[in-house]
């Protein structure tokens, strides 16, 4: 398999996971504010929404031999809701919780979430306004929940973010507004609007006196680690998985120690060299913010600031920490359309992070062995991305396109 796999970027290994030294058991501390509850409710509510499907655990056998590892499974999030990414359960999913409170707030106590969906608040809820800072798949779901709830969703978007990203958020109705700057001055203006014109912000990323709404992001994406609970008899050993902000690490760590207690699969949590905020964040053992000077190609995970409601978990329960460069992208993708390492699949710039994190230690037989990898370990990744763009997917892919 043609791929760069030396571990040339920084990896930090902690000493332990706290499941490994808690006696196993998902902490009352972190139970008081991420609650078992929260992930039940979010698979029941999610799981009945129109197209629901649980997203193709596919296994990469041709990968897992080449590795030396017993298995290799890839949660194929490309065909979630037809939106292309895993972003489709959380910010659609809060946007939702949202409308009902909005609704509780003004004497419709008892709406669900199925009303909501039904259309009978629809004339109220065209009052509400919902608006966020993306670079597309965050601000995708929220255009989608905003259209599932029948209320107004205006989209902030930075200098870089692509017109394909663009277009597919005012596919759904949403207002899409681009701002001459980055995605921390799009945040910024997104809060100041939301301000001013009595708007709320739905985001993923997390600061003081605003962690309610990220907390119900990070319970949608909690469905993924319920589904692959139930699509595997041997639950898995290892998991690579990317960030951003760390909602996505940290509600998968969650919902796995939540059902596993020790067993819980250790976690190695991948990022951008260029946007390396979790690493940064367990060397300091406190939320980080480090500068984003150039842009990855990983737009999805371009993120500085790692989320406070995310770091608690991560610190927890998450004892590796690994940076990859851009220049295994390319190839990663191009490995997965081939259909080389086991299965076909369309797989984007952020979606192949955990891949690349993986082949990046099984090039490096001491750290490999100091994380346990070996022929008995099941190692998840998820595909948090399908061709979220399809020209950069093709662009970079070619003719192995599907
Ligand atoms: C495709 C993809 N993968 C992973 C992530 C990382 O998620 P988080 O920011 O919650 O860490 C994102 C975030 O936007 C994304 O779009």
């Amino acid at each position: 398999m043609n791929i760069e796999r030396e571990l040339t970027a920084p990896m930090l290994l902690r000493q332990h996971a706290a499941h490994e030294t808690l006696s196993g058991a998902w902490p009352e501390s972190l139970e008081a504010d991420f609650p078992v509850s929260m992930a039940v409710s979010a698979l029941s509510e999610i799981s009945a929404w129109p197209g629901y499907a649980p997203t193709p655990l596919e296994s990469l056998d041709g990968l897992a031999t080449e590795l030396g590892l017993g298995a290799v499974l890839y949660k194929d999030e490309g065909p979630r809701f037809g939106l292309g990414s895993f972003k489709a359960l959380g910010g659609a999913y809060a946007v939702m919780l949202l409308a009902r409170k909005w609704l509780a707030d003004r004497g419709h106590d008892a709406a669900t979430l199925d009303e909501i969906r039904s259309g009978k608040f629809a004339e109220a809820l065209k009052e509400m306004t919902v608006t966020c800072a993306t670079d597309g798949n965050h601000g995708r779901s929220v255009s989608w929940g905003a259209e599932m709830a029948g209320c107004r969703c205006v989209i902030f978007i930075h200098a870089e973010v692509s017109e394909g990203r663009k277009t597919a958020m005012e596919a759904f109705g949403a207002e899409v507004r681009r701002i001459d700057g980055d995605y921390d001055l799009s945040l910024k203006v997104s809060e100041t609007e939301a301000e001013a014109n009595g708007w709320y912000v739905v985001s993923d990323a997390s600061w003081p006196g605003y962690m309610e709404i990220p907390r119900d992001v990070m319970a949608g994406y909690t469905v993924m680690a319920s589904e692959v609970l139930a699509q595997t008899v041997a639950p898995p050993t290892h998991m690579f998985v990317q960030a951003g902000v760390g909602g996505f690490a940290a509600a998968m760590v969650a919902r796995f120690w939540q059902t596993l207690g020790a067993e819980a699969p250790r976690t190695v949590v991948v990022e951008p060299e260029l946007a390396a905020c979790a690493i940064e964040s367990a060397r300091q053992d406190k939320p980080a913010v480090v500068p984003i000077h150039e842009e990855t190609l990983m737009a999805g995970l371009s993120c500085g600031e790692m989320s406070l409601v995310a770091w608690p978990i991560l610190a927890a329960g998450c004892s590796d920490y690994l940076t990859v460069g851009e220049e295994g992208v390319g190839p990663a993708m191009r490995l997965l359309a081939s259909g080389e390492a086991g299965a076909r699949i369309t797989a984007g710039e952020s979606g192949v992070a955990g891949l690349l994190g993986l082949m990046a230690v099984s090039s490096h037989p001491e750290l490999k062995t100091r994380i346990g990898l070996g022929p008995d370990s099941r190692v998840l990744l998820i595909g948090s991305e399908g061709a979220t763009d399809p020209e950069i997917y093709r662009s970079i892919v070619g003719d192995l396109a599907a």
